[in-house]
């Protein structure tokens, strides 16, 4: 019987798929953006294009050809603004800074739904197996954010491992304490960096961090070919909890999944050195939240750096605000001005495509025909 209606699923999902996604229905289309408010600063620089108010350069382009364009911040609760433009919004524009959660529900109010586009990498917010089920096609604008990505996570491994955050307080508050900076701030030079997943992040993360004549490691589950191993001059770990306890320094470079939910939890931290410097830009979510902040406060996490949490925006409650030795910001770290205009690029770029029924750059899919790219799967 569960047999059986998995494999009706599976033929639904195809066959809307093939009414669904493959291209736009004709006509002119509603497209609802979800991005992060721009307040005093939407005006100050014209490429801030990532905040409602400038709403990534698309408005005139889009209304010019008959389209609706919704673009709003308000994406939580019954009654937000997302809600009410759900039901006859074609296309979903959302972005992984100030995620709108799209569950399956959501999904289901969303009756019109074509294409859910996310500005920037990671698609973790949206309920995928409910999308691919309902023959929506997801696509995010792959490779827009990751140099962006990579050289913040250099910026928190220093800023982590020279103890930049006390000095920086005395600095601004008056005091002058050496010795409360100096004995516990390393050079990175000679230290062990390992991280888990070396995709387009976590490759140019090794490239940066070559020069520094670190120990550079890799966890993956895809093994890099032997020329680019060597040209990044990392090792590869097959096992992940064989390269754990070797590391002084941990990067995440892995997408949220299933698989990789709360990856991070309290058996996982314990088989870390003690006292290592963990970044993560990935998502919040692959860790245990509560046990970061409790091996931050036993020391056994020396510092602990990263802009993604769960859920985001943070609440004030969040502990992995008060734990120490922390060089956490908000979601920041792709969505520079280089990031943005990378990402507003891919999005117009895809919406052409959509418009003329055009495939869109392989990479870019995360559901397509009802199937989930596979590094989500
Ligand atoms: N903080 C930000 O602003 C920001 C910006 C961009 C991306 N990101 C995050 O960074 C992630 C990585 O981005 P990317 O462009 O490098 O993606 P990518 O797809 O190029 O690389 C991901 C790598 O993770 C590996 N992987 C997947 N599951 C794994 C597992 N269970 N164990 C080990 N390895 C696994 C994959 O094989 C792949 O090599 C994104 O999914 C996103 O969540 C954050």
């Amino acid at each position: 019987m569960a047999m059986k209606n998995a494999t009706q699923q599976v033929v639904r999902a195809l066959e809307s798929s093939l009414t669904r996604s493959l291209h736009a229905s004709p006509g002119s289309k509603k497209i609802v953006g979800v991005f992060y408010k721009g307040g005093e600063y939407a005006g100050q620089n014209p490429n801030f294009v990532g905040c409602v108010e400038n709403a990534l350069g698309i408005r005139s382009w889009l209304e010019s050809q008959g389209h609706q364009y919704i673009v709003t911040d308000d994406k939580d609760g019954p009654n937000c603004e997302l809600e009410k433009h759900i039901a006859d919004a074609h296309v979903l524009i959302t972005t992984p800074f100030h995620p709108a959660y799209v569950s399956a529900d959501r999904i289901r109010r969303g009756k019109n739904l074509e294409l859910l586009l996310t500005a920037g990498i990671g698609s973790d917010h949206i309920e995928l197996p409910a999308a691919a089920a309902a023959g929506l096609t997801v696509a995010e604008v792959t490779g827009s954010n990751t140099v962006s990505v990579a050289e913040d996570q250099l910026m928190r491994i220093l800023v982590l491992m020279r103890n930049f955050l006390p000095g920086h307080h005395q600095a601004i508050s008056g005091e002058w304490d050496l010795a409360g900076i100096a004995h516990r701030a390393y050079d990175l030079e000679g230290k062990t960096v390992g991280t888990v997943g070396a995709g387009r992040i976590g490759k140019l993360l090794l490239q940066r961090l070559k020069p520094f004549g670190c120990n550079l490691l890799y966890h993956d589950r895809l093994r890099v070919d032997a020329a680019l191993e060597e040209e990044l001059g990392a090792a590869f770990e097959e096992d992940l909890d064989a390269m754990l306890p070797k590391c002084d320094v941990v990067v995440l470079n892995m997408p949220l999944t299933e698989k990789t939910k709360g990856m991070f939890n309290k058996e996982k931290i314990a088989k870390m050195k003690k006292g290592v410097i963990i970044v993560n830009n990935a998502r919040g979510a692959i860790m245990d939240t509560q046990a970061v902040a409790d091996a931050c406060k036993s020391g056994h996490i020396a510092g602990y750096g990263g802009d993604v949490w769960y859920p985001q925006p943070a609440p004030k409650e969040h502990p992995w605000r008060y734990m120490p030795n922390n060089a956490m910001t908000p979601h920041i770290s792709g969505t520079t001005i280089d990031g943005q205009l990378r990402y507003a690029a891919g999005v117009k770029d895809m919406l052409e495509r959509y418009f003329k029924g055009q495939d869109f750059p392989e990479p870019n899919y995360i559901v397509k025909e009802g199937k989930l790219a596979s590094q989500y799967q």
